[in-house]
């Protein structure tokens, strides 16, 4: 068995996420991930495209809501969701008036009426909180909600093909984020890209669904 294909991360004993964000009440710091600013690779990316001009956006696992405010800023129609029902609560209390449509939702039993409707699904940091088993199955969800010509902006940490995973966040690899691509979408683009410490390094990719943009 290779060591990325180990089916036993150590989740045993690990608090789900749910549980991280209601120990956490207020105190967003005591939350690992918790910015409270949009991604820099996102808002970099972001400005580098055209304007969307009304095309819709889904945010993957949007925690505290930072990503999916910046995408509605920048124009998109913009659906954002996490399995977490108190990041949900978080979202629209940080956000009054927002007009990104916030939703508890799980990756893996995404609504039908989602699928091939997105321009753009935006995942940051959720894959590497997924154990590797579920990798597969999570790249094809996401997959499947990008509309012809829409894409996959991914943002994670890293790990190469052969390399075992350790601890929570377990980087990501090169070949599991070529689940989109057996998903039918094409890399489009693809960096590896130094973290700063105690992380490695990151990796920004997009996937694109052929079809007129
Ligand atoms: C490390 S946090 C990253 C949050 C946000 N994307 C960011 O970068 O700040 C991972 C998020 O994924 C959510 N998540 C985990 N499993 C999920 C699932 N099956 N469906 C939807 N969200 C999920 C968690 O609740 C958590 O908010």
């Amino acid at each position: 068995m290779r060591a990325d294909q180990d089916p036993r991360p150590d989740t045993g004993q690990l608090p789900t996420f749910e549980d991280i964000y209601v120990r956490a009440g207020q105190d967003f710091g005591a939350i690992p991930w918790a910015a409270l600013a949009p991604n820099p690779a996102l808002v970099s990316w972001l400005g580098r495209q055209p304007p969307p001009s009304g095309d819709r956006a889904l945010i993957i696992g949007c925690g505290l809501g930072d990503d999916a405010e910046e995408a509605a800023r920048r124009g998109y129609q913009v659906t954002a969701f996490d399995l977490s029902p108190t990041a949900i609560r978080h979202c629209r209390e940080r956000f009054p008036g927002s007009a990104v449509d916030y939703q508890v939702a799980d990756l893996f039993q995404l609504p039908a009426a989602w699928t091939g409707t997105f321009g753009l699904v935006v995942e940051i940091r959720t894959l590497q909180s997924l154990p590797l088993p579920q990798r597969a199955d999570a790249t094809r969800a996401m997959a499947a909600a990008v509309r012809p010509g829409g894409r996959v902006f991914a943002r994670c940490l890293a790990r190469g093909d052969g390399e075992p995973p350790v601890s929570r966040p377990w980087p990501v690899s090169h070949r599991e984020l070529l689940g989109f691509a057996a998903a039918g979408l094409r890399e489009t683009e693809f960096a590896d890209q130094p973290a700063t410490p105690p992380h490695g390094r990151f990796f920004t990719a997009v996937y694109t669904r052929p079809g007129p943009a």
